[in-house]
């Protein structure tokens, strides 16, 4: 596993760090054995495992049942969790203990939280010893008053997040998430800030790359974002499991290759 001090030091040597969004023990044992740096278990679990239409109704528990699993399928990568909408800024002593029960239950590495208000949080969850990534831009915890749309279009809207990439980082933020913004202001903020900035809809001038798995592999997604590229197609399944019925309703499946041919008492069975 990759420790935080030598993926801060992958910024350096100027070179990239790749992060995939993970929900359960198939999907982290496939991206340990691609050598994938972190492992993101994402609130995207919502609308990519669990069939909602937004990351808002993901609970703690969802987040924390999920991680669970992605860390015994890498048990030797280093693992962020998203803080579920209603997991932090209700009040500070119950996002602190939200806080506490991601990190200490799952055995991840850090935990991610969205917005630029959470100085603060950055700040206590810092002092406890959690490690905090910071995700700005685009969040989609608060798609309901941004909506799904690039972020920081104009001048005074990139000064400002600009000011709380600084902000976060300030606070002890150990990474910064980019969502959805111009190339130009992504880079930016990746040379002026010294924690590694990882985009996604954000450019090649980031420190690293951050996609959603289903996203990567066409896994049962209905709609694709501009800056999703499709590196294999699982949508294979379905060939395969209309292949799979035809040959239950026509008797073809199990032929002998599939059938113990010797009759034996149930103990025998193996
Ligand atoms: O939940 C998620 O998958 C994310 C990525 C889009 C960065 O936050």
């Amino acid at each position: 596993m990759k420790t935080l001090g030598q993926l801060q030091a992958v910024k350096e040597h100027k070179e990239k760090i790749s992060m995939v969004t993970a929900y359960d023990y198939p999907s982290a044992k496939q991206a340990e054995a691609a050598q994938i740096d972190i492992i993101l278990v994402g609130d995207s679990l919502g609308m990519t495992v669990l069939g909602y239409d937004n990351t808002v109704q993901v609970t703690v528990e969802d987040m924390i049942h999920h991680a669970k699993a992605v860390r015994r399928g890498a048990p030797d990568t280093y693992i962020v969790v998203d803080v579920p909408f209603g997991g932090v800024g209700v009040t500070e002593q119950y996002d602190l203990e939200i806080a506490v029960k991601l990190y200490q239950q799952t055995n991840a590495n850090a935990i991610k939280a969205e917005g630029a208000h959470l100085t603060n949080y950055i700040e206590n969850c810092s002092r406890m010893g959690i490690p905090v990534v910071s995700h700005l831009g685009l969040t989609p915890q608060s798609v309901g008053i941004t909506g799904y749309k690039m972020q920081a279009s104009n001048k005074e809207a990139a000064q400002q997040l600009l000011n709380d990439a600084h902000a976060i980082q300030q606070a002890g933020a150990i990474m910064l998430v980019l969502e959805a913004v111009p190339a130009d202001l992504a880079s930016e903020i990746t040379k002026q800030l010294d924690i590694p900035v990882i985009g996604i809809g954000a450019g090649k001038g980031t420190d690293g790359q951050v996609l959603v798995y289903h996203d990567l592999l066409n896994y049962g997604v209905d709609y694709k974002a501009k800056f999703v590229k499709q590196y294999g197609d699982f949508s294979v399944g379905v060939d395969a499991l209309t292949e799979y019925n035809k040959e239950v309703k026509s008797s073809r499946f199990p032929d002998e290759n599939y059938t113990y041919k010797k009759r034996v008492m149930d103990e025998d069975v193996k």
